[in-house]
């Protein structure tokens, strides 16, 4: 392995440290608040649809459901029923999760502003 790789190497392993070591962060949705900036420009924090559904109520929603908005067919047909971790899990990585789904968001990598972000949506009524 040449030094470039073995850098690379020791970066994936912190990184993935700080991924196993997030369950323990203690979550701040008021940090979340700020993150959440990046999603505002699609989403509104009630029912209102814009360039993405309104995200009121999104805890316990069923993926897809939003009133009057037009889903792609892979959201739609996603059985998935919206919770902390499955949200974790798609706003890391959309595509993943959600194969064919339309928000162009490529994904939020850092682990603790996703659970921060987590829990400031679960206070969206
Ligand atoms: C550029 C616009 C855009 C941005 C930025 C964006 N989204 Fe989205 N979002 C969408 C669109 C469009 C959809 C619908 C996707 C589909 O139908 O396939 C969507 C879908 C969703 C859903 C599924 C909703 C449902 O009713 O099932 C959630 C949850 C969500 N976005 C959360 C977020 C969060 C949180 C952020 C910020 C980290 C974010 N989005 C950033 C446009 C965006």
């Amino acid at each position: 392995m040449n030094s470039a790789g073995t850098l690379r190497a020791i970066l994936a392993a912190l990184l993935f440290a700080g991924a196993a070591a997030n369950p323990g962060h203690a979550q701040d949705a008021a940090h979340g608040k700020t993150v959440f900036q990046a999603c505002a420009t699609c989403h509104a924090t009630d029912q209102a649809n814009r360039v993405g559904p309104g995200l009121g109520g999104i805890i316990g929603r069923k993926a897809g459901t939003a009133p009057g908005f037009p889903y792609s067919d892979a959201m739609r047909k996603s059985d998935i029923v919206w919770d902390t971790k499955i949200l974790d899990a798609y706003l890391e990585s959309p595509q993943k999760v959600v194969p064919g789904n339309k928000m162009p968001y490529a994904g939020l990598k850092n682990p603790t502003d996703r659970a921060d972000l987590d829990a400031y949506l679960a206070t969206l009524k």
